[in-house]
Parts: C-alpha cells; structure tokens; sequence
C-alpha cells in the first residue's frame, strides 16, 4: 500500500495496513442523537463505552484510510497530505494498543481517556493542513474536472468521518473525566438536550458582527422571529420558544459561517449607500423539521453558480496566508460553506443557499426536530466508493449549447 511505503522501514509499523484491511471490512455504526443521549444519562458506562470505541474508532479511521490511499499520487504525495496520513497512522496504532487490555483495569480506563485526549489535538489542524495540501496539488498541477470531482467527493466525505470521530471522543472523555457541568444540567457531553436555539443563533449573530465591524467598521442589524409550529400557548396566541436535542457547537459553527457570508455580502453591495439592511433570521420547528433561514441583501449570486459555492476548490476571497493565526479571516479558504453543510448532513439534515441575483441570497439550514431521527451519517469504503475514484471524463448525455448561431440555411430546402 502506497501510504505506507514511507515508515515500512520501521517493523513495528509494518502490521498497519493489516490492521487497516481489517477494520475496513467492517462497517462504522452510527448513533442516534438518543443514544448518545442515553449513553451519558441512564446508562452511561465507561466500561462499555470503552469497549464500543477500541472497535468503532479503528473503524472509521480504516475506513477513510482507504479512501486516502485512493487519491491521485500527486495530490497524495504532497508534505501535506503525508504529514495528515501520519497522524491518522499513529492515532490508530495507539488505539490499537488497548485492543487486549482489560476494561475492567481503571488504570487502563484512566489512560484510554489521555489517549484520546492527545488523538484529538494531534488532529487539531487537519482541515487546514488538508486545505493547503488541495491548494499545493492545483498551483502545481491545475485543475482538471475529473480530479476536482474526486477531490470534492473525498473531501466531504474525509471531513465527514473526522466529525464523527471527534463527537466520539468529545462524547467519551468529556462523560468520563470525572467533572460534571453544574452550570449546564442539560448538557451531556458536547450534547444539550434542552438546546435554545435563538441563543444560539444571537450568540454566532455577536461574534459575526464583531468580526465583521474590524473590517468594514460597521453590520448589519438582525432580525430575528421564530414559530413554534408546535407548542402554542392558547391564551395569548404566542409560540413557544424552540429547543432540541443537538450540539450547539455544530449549529454555532454553520450559523457563524453564514452570517459571515451574509454580512460581507450585504457590505460589499452597499458600499455606496448609508444604511445596510438588516439579516433576518426565521426558525420554524413542525412535526419533522427544524428549519432556519436567513435571508439578506447582499445582491445574491447567480443561479448556475451555487454547485462552485459549496467547492473546496473555490472562494472570492483573497486567499489567506497559511499559520497567520493572529486575525481570523472574515473570509478565506472558501470551507465555510461545504464544512457547514457537513454538520448539518451530519445528524441527517441540509444546508441549501437559493439565491435571488440582484437582491439577495436565503440559506436554509433543516435540522431533524427529533431525537431518533438525527441520526450519524457515516460514509463505508466500499465497491460503490471505489467506483467514485475510478470514474473517467464520461461524454455528457445532455447536448451542449453551441456558442455559434446555427446556420439554417444548409437545412432551407432546395427549391
Ligand atoms: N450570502 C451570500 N451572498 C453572496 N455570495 C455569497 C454568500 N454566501 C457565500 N457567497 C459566495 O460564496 C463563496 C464561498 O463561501 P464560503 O463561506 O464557502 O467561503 P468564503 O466565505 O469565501 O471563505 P471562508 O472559508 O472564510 O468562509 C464566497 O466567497 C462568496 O463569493
Ligand atoms: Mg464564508
């Protein structure tokens, strides 16, 4: 296997992709937001959570890692890419190592727990290490739209799994480090059973704007309106304020993203005038959906260019300098958009834009409003997935519009 070949020299290491064959084989069984939740309050049992993650977390780590060594060798072979393939080795074989120890050992609970602790930090900078890897691959090489798509189709579904396995470890250590959260009862983990989502919306309204008022010195004001479709309070006719189960930092994070979006936009198109209309933002919780749009002025963007929108491979914005961590960037490495859509496909919902050129642009993030139906969705290497890597630049089988008018003269009939 082409990720090895690199640390072969090393025998302990020779018995990775063992390993790695191994786990693959066995698909990642993903959890309902209920049983997370169950997990950490009825039931919750170091032992066996411990006995679920030695086996899950392999997993899903070998299941990705097939899917790396799938990548094209240029795009693989980058210091990037490799430095990323290193840490997943190392985070596998460490785990690994609990594999024949006992849960019944407390010392070996107490150590699975710092293990896990060190996996996530070590996994810390994934994303932009990942980005500049893409970004070394199409300074050198261009881009071509077979590899485009590839790269798109592994990088949803390489962030994906990394969601994932952060939740388990999050879920795990922070259960299981001894401390409780006397200030958020509701919490269980990173989870909040009781999540007050306008909160949550205010709270990525304030840093936004923030962000937003170093760089172009003002924001716009938020409007913000919620129907409980729900619980209705008879008396007066009013909704009741929304909650769900959910983590709040997966909806903070989309939520941060898009008014970030929406506040440059909405900037940029009023440069001219005084006064920014404002962002409105809509919650509605039915039966099946929590559903929150946010709609703004910022002259929106053409239809046919939505599908670029949600790239890696793309972004209007000037380019970020790679470890300037000093400022965060209004805008930079254009993952704010597909990153967002992963969290909210996560727990099997959406986030779709539907643009209005010339005026503006809503994004919709749906939320499942049950806690049995948000259920992790997981990507499994297999013979479907391989197809994907292995696809070729097929003919289209919608004509292409030619740019030249068709001459109707050869088909006038001869008289
Ligand atoms: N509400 C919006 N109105 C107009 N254009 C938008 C809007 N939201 C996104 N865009 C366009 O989509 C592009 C991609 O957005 P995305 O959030 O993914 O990346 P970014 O904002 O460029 O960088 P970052 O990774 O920092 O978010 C933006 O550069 C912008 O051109
Ligand atoms: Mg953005």
């Amino acid at each position: 296997m082409k990720f090895v070949r690199f640390i072969m020299k090393n025998t302990a290491l020779a018995n990775v992709p063992k390993h790695i064959d191994h786990f693959s084989k066995f698909s990642p069984s993903p959890l309902s937001m209920k049983q997370f939740l169950d997990f950490g309050s009825t039931n919750a049992c170091e032992k066996t959570s411990f006995a679920f993650l030695r086996q899950e977390l392999p997993v899903r780590l070998s299941n990705i890692m097939r899917e790396i060594d799938l990548l094209p060798d240029r795009l693989l072979s980058t210091p990037s890419v490799q430095l990323v393939q290193s840490w997943y080795i190392q985070s596998l074989m460490e785990i690994l190592e609990f594999l024949d120890k006992s849960p019944d050992d407390h010392s070996v609970l107490e150590k699975f727990v710092e293990t896990l602790v060190t996996i996530r930090n070590r996994h810390n900078d994934v994303v932009p290490t990942m980005a500049q890897g893409v970004i070394e691959y199409k300074d050198a090489f261009g881009q071509d739209p077979v590899t485009s798509q590839n790269i798109q189709y592994f990088l949803d579904r390489f962030y994906m799994s990394r969601i994932s396995i952060r939740m388990l470890i999050n879920q795990h250590t922070l259960i299981f480090d001894g401390t409780t959260n006397p200030a958020h009862p509701s919490t269980i983990g990173c989870i909040d059973s009781q999540c007050d989502v306008t909160e949550v919306i205010r709270d990525a309204y304030e840093s936004a704007k923030m962000l937003c008022e170093q760089y172009y010195l003002g924001a716009p004001e938020l409007e913000l309106r919620e129907i409980n479709g729900k619980e209705w309070v008879l008396s007066n006719n009013k909704s009741l304020p929304i909650y769900i189960s959910y983590v709040p930092s997966h909806l903070y994070h989309m939520l941060f993203e898009l008014f970030k979006n929406a506040m440059r936009a909405t900037i940029e198109n009023h440069e001219a005038s005084k006064t920014l209309p404002p962002i409105k933002v809509m919650v509605a919780l039915g039966g099946e959906d929590l559903s929150i749009k946010m709609s703004d002025r910022g002259g929106g963007v053409p239809f046919r260019k939505i599908e670029r929108l949600f790239s890696y491979m793309y972004s209007t914005a000037p380019r970020p300098a790679i470890g300037n961590h000093q400022r965060a960037p209004l805008a930079g490495f254009g993952y704010g958009l597909p990153i967002s859509r992963l969290y909210a496909r996560y727990f099997q919902g959406d986030l779709q834009l539907y643009p209005m050129e010339g005026l503006g642009v809503d994004a919709v993030i749906h939320m499942k409003a049950l806690s049995t139906d948000s259920v992790e969705k997981l990507p499994v290497f297999n013979k479907t997935a391989l197809r994907h890597y292995k696809v070729s630049q097929e003919p289209n089988d919608w004509c292409v519009p030619s740019k030249e008018p068709l001459d109707l003269a050869v088909y006038r009939a001869a008289k």
